[in-house]
């Protein structure tokens, strides 16, 4: 090849991956080259506005280490995780729908009973959540693992906020056999993703706000059953529709109801006025 230009450039490429052994790789590869000269004939770029791209992309990989991720927030408000997420969590109508892990997830958060609170500070609207874990015929799930994270009332997670206690609002809970779960919390609030990096500065430059709706995250596990990463969102919040990271569905949309009831509050472990939330997961069922 000596002639490459305008018209050979992508097949030139294509064909200097030939002798490529990983099938897959190779199919992965010759995609992103195509689709990549395609952007490039589209858009025309200047010389300038290719070096903005590189400069774009070396500051978000800078802003990586063991706690940041901006390539997976860059990702995430470009709508590639959730789509990923989409191919790769087909499910059965009725079953909970996936969404996004995020970055703010934690391993090891603390064991806790039904009823127990996850808020160690004891700030923000108390909250009732609870519901069952059911499969698809409807049954409760006896020892489905409930992974729960939230942020604060004030729209940070612990690991952002050195004033929250370590592990705020984050717990395992178990489920008996009637698949219950319920537990105490501070209501969370909507809040803006980290606007600090290059991430940040693209949504400003696009105009778009970086808020994501007040929701709570779960993972759900049972054995015998495929894994859920999902968040139950607050109804009414004003963001459901402009949510930066794409992770809404309607499905995991829940009316957060405010009581004013000092009995029931008592009996619940609250105090009075509080709100209520409940959902019922329905897990599917592994195959092979
Ligand atoms: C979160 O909900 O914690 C989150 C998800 C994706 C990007 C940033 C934050
Ligand atoms: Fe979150």
């Amino acid at each position: 090849m000596r002639d490459f230009n305008e018209t050979t450039a992508t097949a030139a490429v294509l064909e200097r991956m030939s002798g490529c052994k990983d099938r897959r790789l190779k199919e992965i590869m010759a995609s992103v080259v195509t689709h990549l000269h395609a952007v490039v004939r589209e858009v025309e770029p200047t010389m300038e506005e290719w070096m903005a791209a590189i400069q774009f992309l070396t500051q978000t990989g800078q802003m990586c280490d063991d706690k940041r991720q901006q390539f997976i927030l860059l990702s995430d408000t470009l709508g590639v995780s959730m789509l990923v997420d989409a191919i790769n969590h087909r499910k059965p109508s009725g079953a909970t729908e996936s969404t996004v892990l995020g970055p703010f997830h934690v391993a090891g958060a603390p064991k806790k009973k039904m009823g127990d609170t996850i808020s160690k500070d004891g700030k923000g609207d108390p909250t009732y959540v609870s519901g069952r874990v059911l499969d698809q015929a409807g049954q409760p799930i006896a020892g489905a693992l409930l992974d729960v994270w939230q942020s604060s009332s004030d729209g940070f997670y612990d690991v952002q906020d050195q004033r929250q206690p370590e592990m705020n609002l984050r717990g395992l809970f178990t489920t008996a056999a009637d698949g219950r779960f319920f537990f105490r919390t501070a209501k969370p609030s909507s809040y803006p993703i980290p606007t600090d990096g290059p991430v940040g500065k693209m949504l400003m430059a696009l105009g778009r706000p970086p808020m994501r709706p007040a929701h709570i995250h779960f993972i759900i596990g049972a054995p015998g059953f495929e894994p859920v990463t999902t968040h139950l969102f607050v109804a009414g919040d004003e963001y459901l529709d402009s949510d930066a990271v794409f992770g809404v569905k309607g499905s995991l949309i829940v009316p957060f109801e405010q009581h004013d009831d000092a009995k029931r509050a008592q009996q619940l472990g609250l105090a009075n006025p509080f709100f209520t939330a409940e959902y019922e997961f329905m897990l599917v069922r592994e195959t092979g």
